[in-house]
């Protein structure tokens, strides 16, 4: 062959490999691209919900039910990720990370919004409440729980709303406590300052706030000696391995608030925001119900152990311990709100 024929060949082999090239990655690229069109999932919108304590409590349990709900409804246009134990985030950390709105959801205690208003260390003032019912009943009240809860908004977060655990009951390692004076000298911790360093003021104690987190290491080494909590968490925490003492005083509560980042919220499409808010409904149903089951279970849990000593105070001993509470409401009940202290104890009758 001559060389122009071999020249012609060759230029025309190389159009066809062009043309074949050219036609299969376009053709394959447009199919691809509707492949990828078609395949896409829908948008999904991950959410986190953060907490300090065990998931087998009322409040990890609730957030798992939220979860569950939440997902279920949306068809899995919502992923709701729960991290429980101060995974995420610890007590300090959480707040801020709800106002970035890095987290989602959170339930702090009500006594950890104390920097927002003070009137929610109204669950601290000793002696309050008589019983859950009441405390149930202030959670409702427009002008008790409702408002505290509305009061968050200037802050930039919503109150969904109120988790029940239960009664505080007072712990430590040195001694049974059964009238104020034996808690003299004592140093316990506490969730915040406020209030709640005022209340062992009273009793001639000192206190150390200290995140949820490192109250068993606390108690361990003996940085404190004592702690308030409710059973459930005393169990959840096996406070029962450090702790040898435990006085059932009921002296204060703790209870939740479910916050959630207000831009956040107002920005989600509303049929999502109703899913949500029906979930946190029947959640909130579960969290009370599992409040009053939980806290007995863990109750008798602990007794049946035998690793602490449990002491019943009777009502003359309780009585006594009001009492030396006394000067606590005078200094606070402006700062709590004279009406709040009414709703609540409306709420008692
Ligand atoms: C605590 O810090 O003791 C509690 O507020 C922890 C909790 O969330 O129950």
């Amino acid at each position: 062959m001559k060389k122009s024929s071999w020249r012609l060949l060759l230029v025309l082999a190389l159009i066809g490999v062009l043309v074949f090239m050219l036609a299969g990655c376009g053709g394959g690229g447009e199919k691809k691209q509707t492949e990828t069109k078609q395949e896409a999932p829908p948008q999904k919108i991950v959410v986190k919900f953060s907490h300090v304590v065990a998931q087998a409590t009322p409040k990890g349990q609730a957030a798992e039910l939220f979860k569950k709900l939440v997902e279920e409804k949306s068809g899995g246009r919502v992923e709701v990720q729960v991290f429980p134990s101060s995974q995420l985030y610890g007590d300090k950390e959480e707040l801020e990370a709800l106002q970035a709105n890095n987290v989602q959801f959170i339930a702090p205690s009500a006594t950890k919004l104390v920097g927002f208003n003070p009137s929610f260390q109204i669950f601290d003032l000793p002696f309050l409440f008589p019983d859950k019912e009441a405390v149930y009943k202030f959670f409702s009240d427009p002008n008790g729980g409702g408002k505290m809860l509305s009061s968050l908004e200037k802050a930039d977060m919503i109150g969904l709303a109120y988790w029940p655990n239960g009664f505080k009951q007072l712990t430590n390692g040195k001694r049974p406590l059964l009238k104020p004076e034996d808690v003299k000298g004592l140093k316990f911790r506490t969730q915040t300052g406020g209030i709640l360093a005022s209340q062992f003021t009273a009793l001639g104690a000192g206190s150390q706030a200290m995140p949820f987190a490192e109250v068993y290491t606390a108690l361990q080494q003996g940085t404190v000696d004592g702690q308030e909590n409710t059973f459930n968490n005393i169990d959840t925490q096996k406070y029962e391995e450090v702790q040898k003492y435990l006085s059932v005083t009921n002296h204060g509560r703790i209870d939740y608030v479910v916050l959630t980042n207000k831009k956040f919220w107002e920005g989600l499409p509303e049929d999502l925001r109703k899913i949500m808010s029906d979930a946190m409904k029947e959640a909130t149903e579960y969290a009370v119900k599992l409040a009053d089951e939980l806290d007995q279970k863990s109750m008798e849990k602990l007794k049946s152990s035998g690793k602490m000593q449990f002491a019943e105070l009777t009502a003359e001993q309780l009585a006594a311990f009001q009492k030396a509470e006394e000067p606590v409401w005078k200094e606070y009940e402006d700062k709590i709100g004279k009406d709040l202290i009414q709703a609540a104890l409306n709420a008692a009758k």
